[in-house]
């Protein structure tokens, strides 16, 4: 099986633009605002829909060589995914074997040993312990190395289960979302090295906006949202994760014509893939994207979102740079003072909803967000 070739997702397009909906669920679905706020089912959502299965923590091209390394803290769990010198990428506690202190530290870096601060112990980027300053003091030393976490790389990204020693089936978690993501080339980007970090309200609901094709031509009108026809989505669930389709204006103008033929088939209609459960992939193959990840916490209410866009070309000139950062700021603003603000303001009012039994509503045209809450609750059982 492959994800739906995107031809046939610009005939579906059409389709719904003609017949004024969405793909639909069966039915509606109620979500109790409770499990917005509730402190004990946060934990468990970050202990196993986080820490006990895989996680999209960096893409390929984020560490091209060996010797490249990103730090990420996720789910009280600290890492380091590095490209050793064999070409394979290896996720690591990001915590020394002596005393505990970060061996790496930025978001992105490049280095072929990871010294410890604290006292100097070494590590290769195979994680294996190679230097310890006074070795004599520890001749019974009962450790090699960093600790592993499982770790697999597919279609341009890399994988891990934030628990040592947990069975990793990688091909079995992304089942058709494999193939969505190779036909979005995520092995050929160039990442635009600044980095946009957003607070928002509990991560589901900051999860919802990025699962919602139904809002883009309301919340976004005036903004991202201006071109696209709305409410006549697509939506692809492969397991978890979820490709969706937005049909823009320019598709109708197409409509005699295979989509096959479409001039310029990225104009007619725009994408997200959402890597469950906190990863947004919004663009086409062949242009940049823009990759956006969610950390829940620290608590249940609150939620940060680290977003950085990818280029197919590297950014080498001064007008490319200013380029990529001009796209960059207006992602920042829209996200923040539309998406955050909104997620911030029904955070506010989990409580009082939760109080009186309200649940939250998602409509049969909410198919992405259904099956985001479909899957924390099969995960959490
Ligand atoms: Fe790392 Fe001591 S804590 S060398």
């Amino acid at each position: 099986m492959t994800a739906t070739p995107l031809p046939d997702l610009g005939r579906r397009l059409l389709t719904n633009v003609d017949a004024n909906h969405s793909d639909f669920a069966e039915s509606m679905m109620l979500v109790p605002a409770e499990e917005y706020r509730d402190p004990s089912r946060f934990a468990r959502e970050l202990d196993v829909v986080f820490r006990r299965n895989p996680l999209l923590v960096a893409l390929s091209c984020d560490i091209p060589n060996p010797g490249d390394f990103t730090t990420l803290d996720i789910a009280d769990r600290p890492i380091v995914v590095v490209r050793g010198e064999d070409g394979v990428a290896r996720t690591f506690l990001n915590a020394c074997r002596h005393r505990g202190r970060s061996v790496a530290e930025g978001c992105f870096g490049h280095s072929r040993r990871m010294t410890c601060p604290y006292h100097s112990w070494v590590y290769d980027t195979e994680g294996k312990l190679v230097g310890l300053p006074g070795r004599e003091g520890f001749a019974d030393l009962d450790v090699d190395g960093l600790m592993a976490y499982p770790t697999a790389e597919r279609a341009g990204a890399i994988f891990s289960i934030l628990t040592i020693g947990a069975a990793l089936d990688i091909d079995e978690w992304l089942g058709d979302m494999q193939s969505a993501l190779e036909m979005l080339n995520l092995t050929k980007l160039h990442r635009h090295d600044v980095e946009t970090k957003l607070p928002s309200g509990n991560w589901k609901a900051t999860a919802d906006g990025y699962l919602d094709g139904y809002h883009l031509g309301y919340l976004h009108r005036n903004t991202i949202g201006a071109k696209a026809i709305t409410n006549r989505n697509t939506y692809d669930l492969y397991g978890p994760h979820v490709r969706i389709g937005f049909a823009n204006k320019g598709i109708v103008d197409q409509r005699d014509v295979a989509p096959e033929d479409w001039p310029e088939p990225y104009d007619c209609f725009s994408l997200v893939h959402y890597v469950f459960p906190n990863i947004s992939i919004s663009g086409h193959p062949h242009r940049s994207l823009m990759v956006s990840r969610i950390y829940p916490g620290p608590t249940p209410g609150e939620s940060t979102v680290v977003q950085y866009q990818y280029f197919r070309e590297p950014l080498v000139t001064d007008e490319q740079r200013a380029e990529a950062e001009q796209k960059r700021q207006l992602y920042r603003d829209v996200t923040y003072e539309e998406d955050f603000l909104t997620v911030i303001d029904i955070t506010r009012h989990t409580d009082v909803l939760a109080a009186t039994g309200e649940p939250f509503r998602f409509g049969r045209n909410e198919m992405g967000n259904q099956n985001l809450h479909r899957w924390i609750s099969r995960l959490l059982a």
